[in-house]
């Protein structure tokens, strides 16, 4: 069964991902602010790579799927926390000043998203020279996203490191839709 439409490349157009939207001229002048956007910006590129690879619009290379992961890997946890410090957020920056407030969830987004990408970062370091049948997504799992969508029981329970590569992705994907939705807001 092949949609139009792969499941990673739908979960990027969620995330906003695909559409290339201007950057923020207007946060320009704040470095911090202006660095933690590159980072993002290098993150999308690294997710929208792996998706391609998985998605075979893209040729698959351990080497470059190696670097994507631990690009993620890199951007997320700690080093994702530290560049959102007090004083930076809300506009002209598209971080919402409720991230202030909010604390321990954005910091828990943080991490959870740091864990996946650390996992997959760790297969990605024994990548194999073609994807194999055990990094797609498991059998049990839903290929057509739909259940993928709703609430999905356990999840966050589920161990990262047993996880197929491209179900870390889809889990990655999700995380960066979850903390978009909730602290960051649309410069227009
Ligand atoms: C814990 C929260 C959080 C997570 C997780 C997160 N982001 Fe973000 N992201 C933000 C916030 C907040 C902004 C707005 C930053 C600003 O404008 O100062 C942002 C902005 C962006 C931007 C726009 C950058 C620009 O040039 O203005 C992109 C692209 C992006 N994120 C991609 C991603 C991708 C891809 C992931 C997942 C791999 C991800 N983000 C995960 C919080 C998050």
């Amino acid at each position: 069964m092949k949609s139009g439409i792969g499941y990673a490349a739908m979960m990027l157009a969620l995330a906003g991902l695909l559409s290339a939207t201007p950057s923020q001229t207007a946060a320009a002048g704040d470095p911090v602010v202006a660095a933690r956007q590159a980072s993002m910006k290098e993150m999308a590129a690294a997710a929208k790579a792996i998706a391609e690879m998985f998605d075979g619009k893209r040729a698959y290379e351990p080497a470059a799927f190696k670097a994507a992961a631990n690009a993620l890997s890199a951007r997320t946890g700690p080093a994702l926390i530290t560049e959102f410090p007090a004083g930076t957020l809300g506009a002209p920056s598209s971080a919402k000043p409720e991230i202030d407030q909010k604390r321990p969830e954005f910091e828990a987004l943080a991490r959870h998203i740091g864990a996946l990408a650390g996992a997959l970062a760790a297969k990605a370091g024994n990548a194999p020279a073609a994807i194999g049948d055990d990094m797609r997504m498991g059998a049990g799992l839903p290929m057509d996203g739909g259940s993928l969508l709703g609430k999905r029981p356990n999840a966050a329970e589920a161990n990262p490191a047993t996880m197929p590569a491209e179900h870390l992705l889809h889990l990655i994907l999700q995380d960066c839709s979850s903390c978009h939705s909730k602290f960051r807001q649309r410069q227009e």
